[in-house]
């Protein structure tokens, strides 16, 4: 047979005959300069690849070779702390080649062939071993302990263990029948990995955002849409998580909205530390970056690598957040894909394959019960941004992300306007999770949470239904009791729910502050009432006094929390005693 060539180049898409042997998603190399590409279609003797470089100077003729598998991640210990590009390539180990420029064709390791771990042996040999079941552990980083699992697929009777101090790609054990076993090992990125059993989703994903953990909680193993217009804070949500969320890893798959946004990342994060270890956050986490000006065939398979990275560490019973900002970006990508490959385009030209897609990534989410022994429980929870072109939540993106996502946190750009962050509207966001998860809530902080939470959501549709009539009637004719219901709804919701990103003491919120905050608006609302019942308005002069006294807690450093929910209380006391 006659080696395949290029027919046609159009962007990042190349057609090449003869190519009837390849398989969907088979992975190629394409012209004199070997550029990286993935096989998406294959008609006859003629297939369609998308390449993830640079196609520009690509001319008809030029070889096209099979790699005979798909595109895989190389899974090991040394990926925390790592900067990819989209298909898998170190930032660091590119940049130590070529300067800060990935060119094209460049083959760069995911993880550093060079780096050495410890390597401590768990299995004997004469054990029966399958996929999942601990080989042993090596420390990945100071006190991040890395379990090294025999590749799910595999099978048989541990031949040979040794321990030592070995890279990822050298031997450390090997089956009966000559399977070599080492540090790391790959897997299809398109190819979820499998798992024993799912579980329920009975604990909470706690992002340290009290409208979020308190109103509309992410569950664990979860996963939460976030749509929001330009400047409603979808990145800064996103980073607050990969900073403060209770998570072990967390992988954040970067689209780059903005041409320095993703550069900002990479020159902040690692000066970021840990509060809970003291130690730089960049040591939990994977930064998966694509700039807009990488072909979007990259940015397409990005969010598969993210997420098989995630499934990895949840195999060995971590707790694991992708956060991915934004989806647009990746199905954009997929629409310019489709459309070069002229299929028949659904509403706004995206592909009619779009929801299902979706559906899939989401679908790779969950708690579960690990493969193999001993017995691991681990979790992936995600949480995607959405930019709506506009603002527009019916265009099809958030549409959706909305039928598959357990969570909606739905940004408002009215409320970013008027600088209220997080700029989360109230009615339009809910959490699927949040019934099954009060029991969590009541058991590990107070037995009244739920009920405290419920009463939140009860004001604040009252203050929504008097904000309404009030719109009809004119503010001067409403009631002296409604009057009330508005000043102590814009208490829970400008001081109590809202957030600065960038306050000293309060970027995030232990979940005690947040039910003593939450509390304390309710004893307000309840003396309010009470001084109401006895004929008397409550002095709008001591309300601004609450609003002040709930924001000096809220804005003191957590050591304090005790000293000043206490001077709160007392002053509430003298209100409701009669002022
Ligand atoms: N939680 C927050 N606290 C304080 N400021 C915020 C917060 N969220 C967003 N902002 C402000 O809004 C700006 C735009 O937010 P950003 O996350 O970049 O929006 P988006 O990603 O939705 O376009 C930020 O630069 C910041 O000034
Ligand atoms: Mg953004």
């Amino acid at each position: 047979m006659s080696p395949a060539r290029i027919v046609r180049v159009s962007g990042a898409l190349v057609e090449a005959v003869p190519l009837e042997g390849a398989s969907l998603f088979e992975l190629a190399r394409v012209g004199e300069r070997r550029l990286l590409a993935e096989v998406i279609r294959v008609a006859g003797e003629r297939a369609t690849l998308q390449v993830y470089e640079d196609t520009a100077g690509l001319r008809l003729g030029e070889p096209v070779d099979l790699g005979g598998h798909g595109l895989t991640a190389h899974l090991g210990p040394g990926l925390l702390g790592s900067v990819l590009d989209g298909i898998g390539r170190s930032l660091a180990a590119t940049a130590a080649r070529t300067g800060d420029y990935i060119h094209p064709g460049i083959t760069a390791e995911t993880l550093d062939p060079e780096r050495r771990f410890e390597f401590v042996p768990g299995a004997r040999t004469g054990e029966r071993l399958t996929g999942g079941d601990v080989l042993g552990h090596v420390e990945e980083q100071p006190g991040f302990v890395h379990p090294i699992l025999v590749p799910p697929g595999l099978e048989g009777t541990l031949d040979s263990i040794r321990p030592g101090n070995f890279t990822v790609g050298e031997m450390v054990g090997s089956l009966d029948d000559g399977t070599k076993l080492r540090l790391a090992h790959d897997w299809p990125v398109r190819r979820p990995r499998p798992f024993q059993r799912r579980l329920a989703f009975d604990r909470p994903f706690l992002t340290g955002q009290r409208v979020f953990d308190f109103l509309f909680p992410a569950a664990e193993g979860g996963t939460v849409a976030v749509p929001g217009g330009f400047g409603t804070g979808k990145t800064v949500i996103e980073q607050s998580l990969a900073k403060y969320a209770e998570a072990d890893v967390v992988v954040f798959i970067g689209c780059g909205e903005r041409g320095n946004e993703m550069a900002e990342l990479l020159s902040d994060f690692p000066d970021l530390v840990d509060d809970r270890s003291g130690r730089s956050l960049m040591e939990r986490t994977v930064l998966i970056v694509n700039t807009s000006n990488m072909p979007v065939a990259a940015r397409e398979a990005s969010v598969y690598l993210g997420i098989t990275i995630a499934e990895y560490y949840r195999d060995q019973g971590r707790r694991v957040a992708v956060v991915a900002d934004s989806l647009s970006r990746w199905a954009e990508a997929l629409r310019e894909i489709a459309a070069r490959l002229q299929e028949m385009p659904s509403e706004e030209g995206m592909p009619t394959y779009l929801g299902n897609r979706l559906g899939k990534l989401y679908e790779r989410a969950g708690r579960v019960e690990a493969l193999g022994r001993p017995q691991r429980v681990g979790s992936l929870t995600f949480v995607g941004a959405v930019s709506p072109p506009g603002g527009d939540f019916s265009e099809p993106v958030t549409q959706a992300s909305l039928r598959v996502a357990g969570g909606l946190w739905a940004l408002d750009p009215t409320l970013a306007h008027q600088r209220h962050f997080p700029a989360v509207d109230l009615e339009a966001s809910y959490s699927l999770y949040a019934a099954g998860l009060m029991e969590w809530f009541a058991n590990a902080t107070h037995d009244d949470w739920p009920s405290v939470r419920s009463e939140s959501l009860r004001l604040l549709q009252l203050e929504r239904d008097v904000r309404e009539i009030a719109g009809l009637v004119g503010p001067e004719a409403l009631q002296e009791g409604d009057r009330f219901i508005l000043e102590i709804g814009r208490i829970v919701r400008e001081i109590v729910l809202s957030q600065s990103a960038f306050s000293e003491h309060d970027a995030a919120s232990p979940l005690e502050k947040t039910y003593r905050l939450a509390t304390l608006a309710h004893r307000a609302y309840r003396a309010g009432l009470a001084s109401l019942e006895r004929g008397r308005a409550p002095d709008p002069a001591a309300l601004e006094g609450v609003g002040r006294m709930l924001a000096s807690v809220r804005d003191a450093p957590f050591e304090d929390l005790d000293a000043r929910v206490a001077d709160a209380e007392a002053a509430l006391e003298r209100m409701g005693g009669g002022s």
